[in-house]
């Protein structure tokens, strides 16, 4: 029964390139700039600097800015640190480079991100034991931000920062406010499936100069002002490139396009698929601007006539890639004996969530032809 073949693979999220990021890469190569330092890399922190209103440290990937800002809050040996549970492994890896320990958050159903009362509870566990978290990760799945209002109210409250997980949700916001200027820390991914890319690439944004110079720093193997190699702190080799940064600053130039094409792709699933039961969209609660990364639903399998992982499969043989919500931190081999607060909703996302193809290249006859596969599928189950 499976539908028929699309003949090119359509895939979740792919990098969609404007044709300006040429220029850029180009003035790498002409002025010899082949390196982590050049007016690329000047420019995206410098430009990102006054759209966010922070100072911003180009990295290697998201994934090391996340590390840089955890260390920057001091997270270190023996510490616990407060994540949600539904993410990428991403999120929770850099605190276990930091000889800390992840701590997993539920999520609510409203906005699929980390539940703030229930962040309450652990928090209100936490200090009666005498043993806060060093750091909250707050992260915007999807595209869409977490409810920031009651979480960094609680996070204030018992004195925790907050790092801001902003990989998804570039250009999302939260009561017209922008994701990545929430938190202590926060942290932006070019890496080549997100809004925009340079390949690879990251962003760390600090509204703390100094914290943003000691990150930059530690990015370029630490070493100490001077003739000499003298090393005082521990680095990493974390810089961004300045051929990449040439591709980030092409991209960032049509972020806007971007956003709108995916909230588009969004908004016709969403409308084709209002007459199918059992497909319920990602919920968008009101004040939360979703960037719609990707374009998730949830299944009734009840309703529709078969499970998300039923419908992913017929899309795999239709040569249409489509995935499942991430799988909880919690039931992860790597992260599976660690203390959870909650879970079930994690779980239940999990199991009835998928994730369409996203791109902000797709093209009306190739979404067309994934609307039609899954409608098509709900007809052979009626
Ligand atoms: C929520 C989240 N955090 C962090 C990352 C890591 O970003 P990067 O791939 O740039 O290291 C990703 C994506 O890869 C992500 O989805």
């Amino acid at each position: 029964m499976s539908p028929s073949r699309w003949p090119k693979r359509i895939h979740l999220s792919v990098p969609h390139m404007s044709g300006r990021e040429q220029q850029y890469v180009q003035e790498a190569f002409s002025t010899n700039w082949m390196t982590t330092a050049g007016s690329n890399l000047d420019y995206l922190e410098a430009e990102f600097g006054r759209r966010t209103g922070r100072h911003c440290v180009g990295t290697s990937s998201g994934t090391s800015a996340i590390h840089l800002g955890l260390r920057l809050l001091g997270v270190g040996p023996g510490d616990e640190v407060f994540g949600p549970s539904l993410t990428f492994v991403a999120t929770a890896n850099p605190v276990a480079y930091l000889g800390a320990t992840p701590v997993f958050i539920d999520s609510e159903e409203r906005t699929w991100n980390m539940d703030p009362e229930v962040l309450r509870e652990a928090l209100e566990a936490k200090s009666k034991a005498g043993r806060l978290p060093k750091a909250i990760v707050v992260v915007h799945i999807f595209g869409q931000m977490a409810e920031m209002d009651p979480i960094t109210k609680v996070a204030a409250h018992y004195g925790v920062p907050i790092l801001e997980d902003a990989a998804e949700a570039l250009g999302a916001t939260y009561r017209n406010q922008l994701a990545g200027t929430f938190g202590q820390v926060s942290v932006y991914s070019f890496n080549g499936n997100k809004m925009i890319t340079g390949t690879s690439g990251g962003l760390l944004l600090s509204p703390d100069e100094l914290a943003a110079a000691r990150a930059r720093k530690w990015s370029q193997q630490a070493r100490d002002a001077g003739m000499d190699y003298n090393h005082s702190e521990l680095g990493y080799n974390y810089r961004l490139s300045n051929l990449l940064a040439g591709v980030v600053r092409g991209q960032l130039e049509v972020l806007g396009e971007r956003i709108s094409a995916r909230r588009a792709v969004f908004e016709r699933y969403r409308q084709a698929f209002a007459s199918i039961p059992g497909l319920t969209p990602m919920p968008n609660p009101p004040d939360h601007f979703h960037a719609c990364w990707l374009s998730c639903f949830t299944v009734d399998k009840e309703a529709f006539g078969m499970s998300s992982r039923d419908i992913i499969r017929l899309l795999d043989d239709a040569n249409v890639d489509s995935r499942p919500v991430w799988k909880p931190m919690h039931k992860q081999k790597l992260y599976e004996n660690h203390e959870c607060f909650g879970g079930r909703i994690a779980e239940k996302l999990n199991l009835n969530g998928i994730c369409l193809p996203s791109s902000s290249s797709l093209s009306d006859s190739e979404q067309t032809f994934v609307i039609e596969s899954i409608r098509s599928m709900h007809r052979k189950q009626a």
